[in-house]
């Protein structure tokens, strides 16, 4: 697959199905995203993947801290809506009226029962910083997650990076045993898409290129 092939056929899947994905192609597909650059080669990541047992152990819990609405602490805090840019909030406005059209009235439920459910991944990685990084290294870590995910694209494997996956960062620190000088970033839900599910016809629009790229010659 072309690289450009990559990159458009990736999406964020919301429901996967229970095939499993195997540790040691997930293991090559982590080691070829390491080629991302970094601040003076800093490579200041840390990845916990979790399968199996210790997934199931994090998805029950996960899952009973949805029910009980438990607050959520994530190490990154979410951003109110109110203070992105306005273009910002104008996207996430857009991709958010849509939502209904393909799932219905209920839609924030369909959408808080997969998000509970860890969207069925049967892989998630959970990509970690030392306590006290520079936002130099949130660069890094984005160019670094981007290669799993067209690694993972190019393996047909599917994904979805969520901030839902690190709001109960506890649950992680201790079936991950990630260490307290180390802060959870994000996590990269991986699988195969089930393409009968509905939730993953959500779609999402990109702006014109017009409206954000200025050349000077
Ligand atoms: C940092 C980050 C956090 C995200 N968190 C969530 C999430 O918690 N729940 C969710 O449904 N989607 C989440 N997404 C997915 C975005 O909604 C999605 O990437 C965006 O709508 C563009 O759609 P696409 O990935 O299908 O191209 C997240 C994406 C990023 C990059």
């Amino acid at each position: 697959m072309e690289v450009k092939q990559a990159i458009q056929k990736r999406h964020s899947v919301r429901h996967f199905t229970d095939q499993k994905i195997d540790s040691k192609q997930l293991k090559e597909m982590i080691g070829i995203a390491q080629k991302a650059p970094s601040w003076v080669n800093s490579q200041p990541q840390k990845v916990y993947v979790a399968q199996g047992e210790t997934l199931e152990a994090i998805r029950k819990q996960q899952q009973e801290l949805a029910i009980t609405g438990a607050k959520t602490n994530s190490d990154i805090p979410p951003m109110s809506r109110k203070r992105w840019s306005e273009q910002a909030q104008k996207n996430m406005a857009e991709w958010s009226h849509g939502i209904p059209a393909v799932l219905g009235d209920n839609w924030q439920e369909t959408l808080g029962k997969e998000a509970s459910q860890l969207y069925n991944a049967q892989a998630v990685v959970y990509l970690t910083l030392p306590k006290g990084y520079t936002p130099w290294s949130l660069f890094d870590l984005g160019a670094f997650s981007q290669n799993i995910l067209l690694a993972t694209t190019e393996q047909g494997i599917d994904s979805i990076v969520a901030y839902n996956f690190v709001k109960y960062p506890q649950i992680l620190r201790e079936e991950l045993n990630i260490p307290s000088d180390e802060e959870i970033i994000v996590g990269i839900g991986l699988g195969f898409e089930d393409e009968q599910a509905q939730v993953n016809r959500i779609t999402s629009k990109r702006m014109d290129t017009e409206s954000i790229l200025k050349i000077k010659k």
